[in-house]
């Protein structure tokens, strides 16, 4: 279901500095869910992890994708991408968009929620209750050498077994915060 709908209706702008929610609860307990392309094309996955802070004086977000993400190749074509944050009646939902690529798929139409069109053209959905969208500023691909636990160590030598296993740190520049009204 993709519809356009007046998105200032539902949603009001708060900065980021307005964000109620625990930074840790919204990384790692409601799950975001991230979404990259325009409305004529776009694709979203979910996401744990990754965190919130200031960048280069700006306030930032910055999530770790795998390098085969079909998600990750439109944040690179568009350069800007939503992090939507959604109630958890609609867990099933954004497990299902974390389920399957959307590469080879057609998961978009599948998944029951609305799309939204924002204000700068990016893309999130009706049923979220926070949408941060961001600007790409920077993809790093962590090198093996630059950790110094062995922890830290043991995770990224399991995570790089393969070149579509490396994990790429996504820094993206909040430019607008968004909550259900
Ligand atoms: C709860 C959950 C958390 C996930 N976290 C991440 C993550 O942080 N980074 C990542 O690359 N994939 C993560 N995934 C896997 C992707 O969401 C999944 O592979 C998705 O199908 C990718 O879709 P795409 O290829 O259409 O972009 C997660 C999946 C789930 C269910």
């Amino acid at each position: 279901m993709e519809k356009e709908m007046n998105f200032k209706k539902l949603f009001k702008q708060i900065s980021p500095e307005e964000i109620c929610d625990n930074v840790f609860t919204l990384a790692g307990k409601v799950f975001p869910v991230i979404t990259a392309g325009r409305m004529e094309h776009y694709n979203s996955m979910t996401a744990s992890g990754g965190g919130f802070g200031l960048l280069f004086r700006k306030p930032a977000t910055w999530c770790l994708i795998r390098a085969d993400r079909y998600t990750l190749e439109l944040i690179q074509k568009e350069k800007t991408y939503t992090m939507s944050y959604f109630p958890d009646e609609y867990k099933e939902q954004i497990l299902f968009l974390g389920s399957k690529s959307g590469r080879d798929s057609g998961k978009m139409k599948e998944v029951k929620l609305t799309a939204l069109k924002t204000p700068s053209g990016d893309v999130s959905f009706k049923e979220a209750r926070l949408i941060i969208e961001c600007k790409l500023t920077q993809i790093t691909t962590p090198n093996p050498d630059d950790f110094y636990t062995q922890e830290a160590r043991d995770y990224i030598k399991e995570a790089y077994k393969k070149a579509s296993d490396y994990r790429r740190y996504v820094f993206g520049e909040i430019t607008h915060v968004w909550v259900k009204k």
